[in-house]
């Protein structure tokens, strides 16, 4: 049997062109309700954007010339809840999120400026923080919800000119994480990609034919899956592009258990090899689980009688 969103409301921000539209095409073509949003801007968040406003229109378009059904939305995804608004006032409920609205403001970090770090983190965390504190809600109530947010590579390896971008991008990892741990109980999953796609926004940094091949189409199908009620995962990154997906996770040494605590910045030298060999490595998968090791080590500490932190530091210069 297709997976199918039948009955189901998929709002989709930044769906006006590229991975957006992709992903508002496929969900509507297996049935979902949609909300096309799109402001119009440039790939640099100014006005003038190819289509305008009108982008969002023509998603809209294509949609129901197919069959579906959409709506536009044509609101900054700063401000979330006239987005989640739409959707309820249109089709009454919202089940999916998309969070992937984004533009890039690439400099180098010496000559970032503040205004290049701030439109980044209003359009990318804040506008993720908007749109779901207005879904999340509705999620709540009906027990049931599929949020995914647009990471990237950038954010995951780091990457020249993208510091802001970076930041942001990890930063909606983490966010997905903890949004996976607090909608557990209700059966709302979240999760993250960091996708490769040929669009306007990649198509002044890579060759036209990798551009032509790297179809944002490739990268639509991990989208609905991780939509799909039958879909477990949640607080999962996983990275998609060109036919390819794949997961990923965290990797931890086995570090170096030091004495006692009171080791000075020497042993650290003496046993950095150790800290760092990822021989035999683990794979924490929460918070709980990443503090295990220490709190047993204090435990330790309790009952063989050594110290319980280190000195203090000496006093900072005045
Ligand atoms: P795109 O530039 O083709 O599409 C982004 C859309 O978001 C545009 O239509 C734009 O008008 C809209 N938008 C921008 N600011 C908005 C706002 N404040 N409110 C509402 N809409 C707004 O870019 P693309 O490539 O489709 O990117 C989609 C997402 O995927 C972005 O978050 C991007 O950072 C992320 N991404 C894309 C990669 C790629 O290879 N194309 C790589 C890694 C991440």
């Amino acid at each position: 049997m297709p997976l199918r969103f039948d009955n189901q409301v998929a709002v989709i921000t930044g769906a006006g062109g590229g991975l957006g539209r992709a992903y508002a095409l496929l969900f509507a073509s297996r049935g979902a309700k949609v909300v096309v949003n799109d402001l119009g801007v440039t790939t640099h968040g100014e006005a003038g954007g190819k289509g305008g406003v009108r982008a969002a229109d023509k998603v809209v378009a294509e949609i129901r010339r197919a069959g579906g059904e959409a709506v536009a939305n044509y609101d900054s995804v700063e401000f979330g809840e006239k987005i989640i608004q739409t959707a309820i006032d249109a089709y009454g409920r919202v089940d999916i999120l998309v969070n992937n609205a984004g533009i890039l403001r690439d400099v180098s970090f010496a000559k970032m400026t503040a205004k290049d770090w701030d439109l980044i983190m209003l359009v990318h965390l804040k506008g993720a923080y908007s749109c779901t504190k207005a879904a999340w809600p509705y999620m709540q109530k009906q027990k049931y919800g599929r949020i995914v947010n647009a990471a990237s590579g950038a954010g995951l390896y780091g990457n020249f000119g993208q510091a802001n971008y970076s930041a942001a991008k990890l930063g909606l990892v983490g966010f997905s994480k903890t949004l996976a741990r607090e909608g557990e109980r209700r059966n709302i999953n979240a999760n993250a990609i960091a996708p490769l796609a040929g669009t306007r926004m990649t198509e002044t940094v890579m060759p036209q034919e990798v551009v032509d091949a790297l179809k944002p189409e490739y990268v639509a199908p991990l989208v609905a899956y991780l939509c799909h009620e039958s879909c477990r995962e949640s607080g999962e990154v996983f990275e998609v592009g060109a036919g390819w997906i794949s997961k990923l996770r965290w990797q931890r040494t086995q570090g170096h258990m030091f004495s006692s605590p009171t080791f000075t910045a020497d042993d650290v030298a003496a046993n950095w090899a150790k800290i760092t060999d990822f021989t035999g490595a683990t794979y924490p998968t929460s918070l709980q689980e990443s503090m295990e090791l220490v709190m047993r080590r204090l435990e330790e500490f309790k009952t063989s009688g050594a110290p319980a932190a280190a000195p203090p530091a000496a006093a900072p210069p005045t």
